[in-house]
C-alpha cells in the first residue's frame, strides 16, 4: 500500500488557509480536519456556560469535544474566534485535544489537518508543510467580507483590531505558539486571488511529495 500522505497547513487568522486545506483535500482524495472548530467548540461551549475564564472548565470542555456534534457554521462568528483564542492559550486545552488530531492525522491513507501548531506539534513529521500568511490588512478584509455575508455586523476596522490582537495572542502564548515550522514552505496570500494561490499550494506540495 502507498504510503499515508499528511499534509500539514498553518497561518494566522484569515489567512485562506482552511480553503487551501479544503481544496488540498479535495484534490489529493484525503479528509480535512479544519482544527480551528475545535477550539472554536471548546470556546463557545465556555461562552455559553460564562466560563471563559475558568481554565479547569474549558479542559473540561475539551476532553467532552465530540467530533461527530461540531457544527462548523454555527462555530464561525467573531466572539467564538476570540474566545478559541483565549481557551487555546491553555497548555490543558491543547493537551486535550491532541490524540484526536493526532488519530485524524493517522488514518490509513493519511490527511489534511490545518491549523496553527499542525506542522511544529502535532504532525511533525507530516510529508508536506505550508505556512499560509497575508498583511493582517488583507486578512482583515477578507474576514471582514465573510462576517458581512453571515449578516454579522462589524465596521472593518473593528476586524482588523480582532485580527491583530488574535495575532498577538496566538504568536505570543507559550503554549505551541503560531510559528512557521523550520521545514515549512511560506506561502503569502496577499496578492494572490484563491485560484492562483491554489495553484501555487498544489505545486508546493507536488515538489514536496516528489522530494520525498
Ligand atoms: O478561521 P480563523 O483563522 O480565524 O481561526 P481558526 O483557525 O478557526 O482558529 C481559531 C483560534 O483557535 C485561533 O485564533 C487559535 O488561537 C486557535 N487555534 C489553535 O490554537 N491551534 C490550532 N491548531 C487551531 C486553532
Amino acid at each position: 500500500m502507498a504510503a499515508p500522505i499528511v499534509i500539514a497547513i498553518d497561518g494566522p487568522a484569515a489567512s485562506g488557509k482552511g480553503t487551501l486545506a479544503r481544496r488540498i483535500a479535495e484534490a489529493y482524495g484525503l479528509p480535512h480536519l479544519d482544527t480551528g472548530l475545535l477550539y472554536r467548540a471548546v470556546g463557545a461551549r465556555c461562552l455559553a456556560d460564562g466560563v471563559l475564564e475558568n481554565e479547569a472548565a474549558s479542559i473540561a470542555a475539551a476532553r467532552m469535544l465530540d467530533l461527530s456534534t461540531l457544527d462548523a457554521d454555527s462555530l464561525r462568528g467573531a466572539e467564538t474566534g476570540a474566545a478559541a483564542s483565549v481557551v487555546a492559550a491553555r497548555p490543558g486545552v491543547r493537551a486535550a485535544l491532541l490524540d484526536l488530531q493526532r488519530s485524524f492525522a493517522a488514518q490509513p491513507g493519511g490527511a489534511v489537518l490545518d491549523g496553527r501548531d499542525i506542522g511544529t506539534v502535532i504532525c511533525p513529521d507530516a510529508a508536506a508543510k505550508l505556512f499560509v500568511t497575508a498583511s493582517a490588512e488583507e486578512r482583515a478584509v477578507r474576514r471582514f467580507r465573510e462576517l458581512s455575508a453571515r449578516g454579522a455586523p462589524q465596521s472593518l476596522a473593528e476586524v482588523l483590531a480582532d485580527i491583530k490582537a488574535r495575532d498577538a495572542r496566538d504568536s505570543g502564548r507559550s503554549a505551541a505558539p503560531l510559528v512557521q515550522a523550520e521545514d515549512a514552505v511560506l506561502l503569502d496570500t496577499t496578492d494572490l486571488g484563491i485560484e492562483a494561490a491554489t495553484e501555487a499550494a498544489l505545486a508546493i506540495i507536488r515538489s514536496r511529495l516528489g522530494a520525498r
